[in-house]
């Protein structure tokens, strides 16, 4: 499938790719895409009503069945858009660690997968878009225009993403967030389906000790456009 403008970011667990998607979407006047807050979306309402998220085929009917909607911010909270399922403001529930603990399960079934890639594949059809992933650049559009693959160690990570939370007023503790994000990676990177990798064709940024600018400036200049 070809895609007019499509920017496929991956990579893992708070490589900084939704920071980064989010500026070169707003320096290019495109949409910006975070397909983590599906797998996110599915893994709560599946919590709440699955009793056993090891049943995978309950698991899919539920990511089947569920209306998932991104729209503007409604609230000036740090979100960057609402989240809605099946109408009801999800932004900040699918940001728990009990959703952070069971989405990698939720996301490595096939079924959930195929339902969610064809919603994606939906909405980058309409091009100009950033969209931000696991699999954007392997599965969803192989096809894609540029590819960039986030990375930075366990530790740097585990970092930005205790800041965050530690933002949002939530205690939770760095070494637990390291243990989970090193879960996830593990998950992600080692299951049948969409498995976490680069694309061949996909440009690697490593932002290990980069600030955001600096990695901004390298992801312009990947993509051919004019950096300041
Ligand atoms: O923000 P963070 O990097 O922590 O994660 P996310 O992008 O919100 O994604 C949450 C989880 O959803 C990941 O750990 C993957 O298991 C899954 N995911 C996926 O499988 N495929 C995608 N395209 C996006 C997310």
């Amino acid at each position: 499938m070809s895609i007019i403008n499509l920017i496929a970011i991956d990579g893992p667990a708070a490589s900084g790719k939704s920071t980064l998607a989010e500026l070169i979407a707003k320096k290019l006047n495109y949409f910006f895409f975070d397909t983590g807050v599906m797998y996110r979306a599915v893994t709560l309402a599946a919590l709440d009503n699955v009793t056993d998220l090891d049943n995978e085929s309950l698991v899919t009917e539920v990511a089947n069945r569920i209306q998932i909607d991104v729209q503007p911010a409604s609230k000036q909270d740090g979100r960057v858009m609402d989240i809605l399922v099946d109408g009801k403001d999800i932004t900040w529930q699918i940001r728990t660690p009990e959703v952070d603990h069971n989405v990698s399960k939720v996301s490595a079934y096939a079924g959930v997968r195929k339902a969610m890639t064809d919603q994606q594949r939906r909405i980058g059809e309409r091009g100009n878009m950033v969209m931000v992933g696991r699999d954007i650049g392997t599965v969803v559009f192989p096809d894609a225009k540029h590819k960039i693959y986030l990375e930075a160690s366990p530790e740097e990570r585990a970092r930005r993403r205790y800041v965050e939370v530690q933002k949002r007023g939530e205690s939770i503790s760095y070494e637990d967030i390291l243990t989970s994000i090193r879960k996830r990676d593990d998950l992600d990177s080692s299951r049948a389906v969409a498995p976490l990798k680069p694309a061949d064709d996909a440009y690697v940024i490593d932002s290990d000790g980069k600030t955001i600018d600096v990695v901004l400036q390298e992801a312009l200049q990947i993509l051919g456009k004019p950096v300041s």
